[in-house]
């Protein structure tokens, strides 16, 4: 059974979506453990209403080792690891070891609103302010940089007149929700090959 590790730091609501598709039989993969990088996430909460392991590595407690101690705890136990926002940056040896086997959702149309600080309500208020007709979402490989990693899938939203950040973002969320699953079905199959920027589903 292919085995994922999703990563988080708030509400979950990705996270959620990806146990609904497992449990509706869409997506074929085992959560072998949820880490959340700060103790207060929601997202804790979902996974252990649903008897999945869960740790917490709280980012103040472990600064830079924090990427070290996650990779302790799934080397060699998962084939994937999710980023379902997640919102500390990974470092270090866990980059190298899971080489493409990384994957992060942003809430927008990268290159745009993207990078250091660019996160979750943030990303919609700029995108809005900007006057961008359209955003969406990105699923990305993870490297070294903020959000530079190939680009593995994206989905466009519209940008309404009388869009706030908030619903815009509840827009966003539901084009997340099936981007970020629709990826890792095509990890599981084998589908994704990265040729340098570049991302082709054989
Ligand atoms: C999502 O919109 C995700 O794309 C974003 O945080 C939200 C988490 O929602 N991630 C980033 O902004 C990363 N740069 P969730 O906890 O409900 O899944």
């Amino acid at each position: 059974m292919y085995k994922i590790a999703v990563l988080v730091s708030g509400s979950g609501s990705n996270l959620q979506a990806i146990i609904n598709n497992i449990e509706d039989g869409d997506l074929n993969c085992k959560i072998q453990c949820v880490i959340s990088d700060k103790p207060e996430a929601f997202a804790i909460t979902r996974a252990k209403e649903k008897g999945i392991d869960t740790y917490v590595i709280d980012k103040r407690e472990y600064k830079d080792e924090l990427s070290d101690r996650i990779l302790s705890l799934i080397e060699g136990k998962v084939d994937l690891i999710i980023l379902a926002g997640f919102l500390s940056i990974l470092k270090g040896k866990i980059i190298e070891k899971f080489k493409n086997k990384v994957i992060n959702i942003h809430p927008s149309l990268i290159p745009s609103f993207m990078g250091n600080g660019m996160y979750g309500l943030k990303v919609h208020k700029t995108a809005i302010e900007y006057g961008v007709k359209v955003t969406g979402c990105t699923v990305h490989i993870v490297d070294e940089g903020t959000d530079t990693g190939p680009i593995i899938m994206q989905k466009v939203v519209p940008v309404m007149e009388n869009d706030d950040e908030v619903s815009l973002q509840k827009r966003v969320l539901e084009e997340e929700h099936k981007a970020l699953s629709e990826v890792i079905s095509l990890f599981i199959d084998n589908r994704i090959k990265i040729q340098e920027r570049k991302v082709f589903i054989i």
